[in-house]
């Protein structure tokens, strides 16, 4: 049984940080939110929202206080700019006491990530999740209208991850022993195409969906048109034309850090059937 900890999470009012602060509180540890927003942020009971600014590192002093345990992101601002506040972020956390720091990695060079790593006065982990189940979110609006989602590269595999999940490994990571060092690439159980999770959308709405395969021409024209650079949109096309066998590999760290499974999409898509206009859903 682990004692309750103290622990500040960054990041808390995004896809991953929110998973965090739940698992956190699951485990029965205090948990301090940090936003740049206190008053637009709407935390579950019990959680305790302290404003701070990632890119201004002496503002998250306070929120430091009494602090064992550290979640980070790897960016700040409007358009996902890598902080280059790291070491100072750092230095303000171990004089606060604090012990552990997990980070989330961003999927490139970090310049945090790279001071987390170099700091031997903490205890830290870094936190490699694959593709977010939560990406499916970005079909709802063709579903609902259209029932249909119109996606290229119908066949590419990824072994997408339960944002949950993600939430379950840093609460553990950053309240016990063990974990110190370690690089967790974060998976959920299968890999799946397009075609496995449009059925399993369907399944979980009752409701057919259409999946309409895109030619790359047409897909990078729709990416053209959301307003997408061409640096991202080269980007997209590695990563949907030819994912990386990280990305489409499963490994058993949620099992092997929490103790249980990974969840399944199906379960996530269960859990959201009201967003893809579930049968009955208000
Ligand atoms: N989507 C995927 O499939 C995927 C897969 C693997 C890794 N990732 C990585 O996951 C990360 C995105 O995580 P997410 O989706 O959980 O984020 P998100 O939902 O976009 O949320 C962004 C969070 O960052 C906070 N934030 C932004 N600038 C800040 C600043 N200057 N100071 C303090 N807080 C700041 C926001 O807080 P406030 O606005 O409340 O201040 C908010 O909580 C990226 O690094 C991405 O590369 C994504």
């Amino acid at each position: 049984m682990t004692t309750s900890q103290n622990v500040l999470v960054t990041g808390a009012t995004g896809t991953v940080g929110r998973q965090v602060v739940a698992e956190l509180l699951a485990r029965g540890h205090a948990v301090r939110a940090l936003t740049r927003d206190p008053a637009k942020a709407d935390f579950p009971d019990g959680v305790e929202a302290v404003r701070g600014d990632l890119t201004d590192p002496d503002s998250l002093a306070p929120a430091l206080e009494g602090v064992t345990g550290l979640h980070l992101i790897t960016f700040g601002g409007a358009c996902f700019a890598p902080l280059e506040t790291g070491p100072r972020i750092l230095e303000l956390a171990r004089a606060a006491g604090v012990r552990r720091v997990t980070v989330l990695h961003g999927g490139g060079p970090s310049p945090l990530e790279d001071a987390v790593r170099a700091d031997d006065g903490v205890d830290w982990t870094v936190l490699m999740p694959v593709e977010f189940m939560s990406n499916a979110l970005e079909w709802a609006p063709g579903i609902v209208d259209a029932d249909e989602v119109r996606e290229p590269f119908a066949g590419r595999l990824s072994a997408m991850v339960h944002e949950g999940d993600i939430g379950a490994v840093a609460a553990v990571a950053l309240t016990e022993e063990g974990h110190a060092g370690r690089e967790y690439v974060i998976t959920g159980p299968e890999p799946l195409t397009v075609g496995d999770k449009v059925a399993a959308l369907a399944a979980a709405r009752g409701r057919e969906i259409s999946l309409v395969e895109l030619t790359q021409e047409q897909a990078i024209t729709r990416w053209r048109a959301a307003g997408h650079s061409e640096d991202v949109i080269g980007f997209l096309l590695e990563v949907y034309g030819n994912t990386p066998e990280v990305g489409r590999t499963v490994v058993d760290t949620v099992e092997k850090v929490t103790g249980r499974p990974a969840r399944t999409f199906a379960e996530w898509a269960a859990e959201h059937a009201a967003a893809f206009g579930a049968t009955g859903a208000a």
